[in-house]
């Protein structure tokens, strides 16, 4: 279940981070993040979730950097199948129709700044002289994908978020991208829930054990 969105959620994250290398295993989509603490994530529908974890357990990666994302409708059963993997956290991969997302200004005082290339768009807004709300979008032929949504803690439930959205939103349709997915976070789960995203399932994150 939910094989496409996951695909194609996959794909404009690791484009929206710039992880380039990805390929299959074993019905198991391996990207090559190379950072300190994550070394590789194995994202895989619940099915192939014994190859995933296999998949981790035996890559000779240092402890704790090897991380599976798993679709699955029962994160915390699951994550009881799959020890001795560390259970992380739950996500939720979520999808909606751009057009259709609400939209919210951004409110004053703050400034908005758009950057990006042919396939990234980042939003910046600024206040009382400092960076106080981003966010991502990758913008593929698979569509689009939200990504590294943050407030800084001092400007939060003010708007800036829903802002920085609607802004991802409008500029992802000027460019002919109807259609956008997310993992979300507890923490972001009800601003998107709240701007008109669909929940697909639950993600399981869990990761090899740390020293
Ligand atoms: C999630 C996050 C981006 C929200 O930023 P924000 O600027 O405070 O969000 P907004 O003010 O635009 O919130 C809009 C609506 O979203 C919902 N919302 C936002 N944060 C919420 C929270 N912590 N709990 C419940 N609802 C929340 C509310 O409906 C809110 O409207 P309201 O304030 O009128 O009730 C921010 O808390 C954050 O940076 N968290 C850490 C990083 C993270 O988890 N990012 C999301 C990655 S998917």
């Amino acid at each position: 279940m939910h094989d496409e969105a996951l695909t194609r959620w996959r794909r404009g994250w690791a484009a929206a981070r710039g992880w380039n290398d990805a390929q299959r295993v074993d019905d198991v989509t391996v990207v090559r993040i190379g950072e300190p603490g994550r070394r590789v994530s194995y994202v895989a529908t619940e099915q192939n979730a014994a190859a995933a974890a296999h998949l981790a357990l035996t890559d000779r990666n240092p402890p704790g950097t090897s991380w599976v994302r798993i679709a699955t409708a029962e994160p915390e059963r699951l994550a009881a199948e799959l020890r001795p993997l560390d259970y992380v956290r739950t996500e939720w991969l979520m999808t909606i129709s751009l057009p259709e997302q609400a939209l919210h200004p951004v409110p004053a005082p703050y400034a908005v700044e758009v950057t990006g290339g042919p396939s990234l768009i980042d939003v910046q807004l600024y206040g009382y002289g400092e960076l106080a709300a981003s966010g991502r979008m990758s913008i593929l032929h698979t569509g689009a994908v939200a990504d590294m949504i943050q407030t800084d803690p001092a400007h939060r439930r003010r708007g800036l978020a829903r802002a920085v959205m609607t802004t991802l939103a409008t500029h992802a349709v000027a460019r002919h991208t109807p259609t956008a997915h997310l993992s979300a976070s507890p923490e972001g789960h009800p601003l998107y829930t709240s701007l008109g995203w669909t929940t697909l399932t639950p993600l399981l994150i869990a990761r090899t054990t740390p020293l």
